[in-house]
């Protein structure tokens, strides 16, 4: 009863050291049984549950009805649920950026699956860090996982105009700085822009992950789109529970699932749903968490080939719950079928493809459109190069102006943040509609975090005359709930003496999404000199975390994951 097997599962995974296994197994029970369990109960496949339920995460604010749902799953199918918490981050509590503590949130993950015995792991993740997170962390544990979406939230109303997280937050903001709506109405508009718990309720990070999570295989199928509060969540939730189980008895390992096949699935949903410019960030981590190396050239290439279908904001007009009755992934997965790898495996123990004959027909909606008449003929993300970003830039080219797409503008630049915020609004700022803004030092080191200051707010002055969208570069992020022509994660970074860090105010810039050109209209010899008189110093840090993310953080074309997290290969 108290004795090892050569491969153990269950409870007699795992144990702690004392030198003696049968004592060690011996006091586990021990313990546990203190919390009122059987032997009976402790002899089932343990399936662990990372808990990312927390107060300041309202995204999560539905975990303790999914975790109702999801253990009934696990124990109608024969195994014991147990449950754990982690870190959770949220968007808008989370100094200074969630993505600074995503790798932590990562490290958390992994550690925690690797150090408590589990047969297979469901992660419920939702808010745009934590899916992520937490893929990134059960990448490097791997052992048999399956992730569950908290799904998304409700839309609200404003006068009778549908408004939802965080598109509309955009925009409702960029009004009253243009002085369009008063103190008293944006104060109306915030009681209506978050109608219920769950996740941005638009395309955003959050939404995108959650397709990306099912298309990966990953989750089950249908359980990207149903809203936070559904029955439908619910169900998916218990349904989750089963196939962890299914998949703890069959030992199908993360390593069968996240495959090169996998990510390039991911890929082409993440460009046919106008997906979160965030999102190639992230699948670059996880990928990298698996040896796998994602390249750029090839998502432009898949780009060229793969229109956006789905027309939700801030592509096109709809929301989540739209999408969800428009059918959901299993919809916009028959549209792109003739792009896919149908032989990808799921946690269903089914390949994609033999998942896909179960689905049911496609029927006529207005939400996911056809590869003939698609929202923007090519992909939501296009990549571009040149010596501004020899390492690579991207742009949400389905988000932006197109008139603004090619241009040569001339430069007005913004060293950090914090002249941003000192400058921008001044009356005396030189800045023309026709201008390029340039945003330095918010990339991976710089801020440090890479925070979602991507999306230049428009200079007050030119915001009164009406001007609505401007060129804006940087070596940061934008959230994927924003619109704009916004090029962003220009690599290497300034903080490192990328050649952004060398742009002055005055210099022209040429942007050429056609030929994904991005382009510093300034001489080699005179950046030389640049480079000679101003030497970047890169940022450091004395101690802690800080210390360790600035040693050791990667660029955004390595998914800026810890340089010591990504597999050896
Ligand atoms: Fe959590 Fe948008 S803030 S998903």
């Amino acid at each position: 009863m108290f004795e090892g097997t050569p491969k153990p599962s269950g409870l007699r995974k795992g144990l702690t050291s004392y030198g003696d296994e049968g004592f060690s197994l011996f006091l586990r029970k021990a313990f546990i049984k203190g919390a009122g369990f059987t032997d009976e109960a402790l002899d089932r496949p343990v399936i662990g549950i990372a808990n990312t339920a927390s107060a300041y995460n309202a995204c999560h604010g539905n975990v303790e009805q999914l975790m109702v749902a999801l253990k009934r799953g696990i124990m109608l199918a024969g195994g014991l649920p147990m449950e754990f918490p982690t870190i959770s981050v949220h968007e808008s509590f989370a100094s200074p950026t969630s993505m600074y503590l995503r790798n932590l949130m990562s490290m958390d993950t992994e550690e925690m699956i690797r150090a408590q015995p589990m047969d297979s792991v469901v992660l419920i993740g939702g808010c745009d860090k934590t899916v992520p997170a937490q893929l990134m962390g059960a990448a490097s544990a791997g052992i048999p996982t399956i992730q569950l979406i908290t799904g998304s939230m409700l839309t609200g109303s404003h006068r009778s105009e549908r408004v939802g997280a965080c598109t509309d937050c955009r925009r409702y903001w960029a009004k009253f700085r243009a002085q369009e709506v008063d103190e008293e109405e944006i104060a109306q508009v915030n009681n209506q822009l978050v109608a219920s718990v769950g996740t941005c309720s638009v395309m955003g990070t959050a939404s995108t992950m959650a397709c990306v999570a099912e298309a990966l295989g990953i989750a089950v199928t249908g359980g990207a789109s149903p809203p936070a509060v559904t029955s439908a969540r619910m169900r998916v939730a218990e349904l989750t529970g089963q196939r962890a189980v299914e998949i703890a008895k069959s030992k199908l390992g993360i390593e069968k699932i996240l495959t090169p096949k996998a990510f390039e699935n991911a890929m082409r949903v993440l460009l046919s749903i106008g997906g979160s410019t965030n999102g190639i960030i992230h699948l670059t981590a996880i990928a990298g968490r698996m040896g796998i190396d994602l390249d750029l050239a090839r998502l432009d290439q898949m780009s060229r080939e793969t229109p956006v279908l789905l027309d939700l904001k801030p592509s096109g007009q709809f929301y989540m719950e739209d999408f969800h009755a428009a059918g959901g992934m299993p919809e916009l997965l028959q549209e792109l079928r003739p792009l896919l790898h149908l032989d990808a495996m799921t946690i269903s123990g089914k390949t994609l493809g033999e998942e896909m004959a179960l689905y049911p027909p496609r029927f006529a909606q207005n939400v996911i459109k056809t590869v003939q008449n698609p929202i923007f003929p090519q992909g939501g993300i296009a990549v571009l190069k040149g010596n501004l970003a020899p390492g690579g830039a991207i742009i949400k080219q389905s988000a932006a102006r197109q008139d603004l797409m090619e241009v040569e503008a001339r430069a007005v630049v913004f060293e950090n943040v914090a002249d941003l915020v000192a400058r921008l609004d001044s009356p005396d700022l030189d800045v023309l509609a026709t201008d390029v803004l340039v945003l330095k030092n918010i990339g991976p080191k710089g801020a440090p975090g890479m925070p979602e200051a991507g999306y230049i707010p428009i200079p007050l002055k030119l915001a009164r005359q009406g001007v609505k969208d401007m060129l804006r570069i940087s070596d940061g992020r934008m959230s994927g709930t924003a619109a704009g022509t916004v090029v962003l994660h220009v690599t290497p970074e300034a903080a490192i003496g990328g050649p952004l860090a060398y742009v002055q105010s005055g210099d022209k810039i040429r942007l050429s999404v056609k030929n994904r050109e991005l382009t510093l209209l300034v001489s080699e010899a005179e950046l030389a000199q640049r480079v000679k008189r101003h030497p970047v110093k890169e940022p450091s840090a004395p101690r802690g975390y800080l210390k360790l993310f600035l040693e050791t953080v990667n660029q955004a074309d390595k998914g800026v994951d810890f340089d010591f997290l990504r597999a050896k290969k």
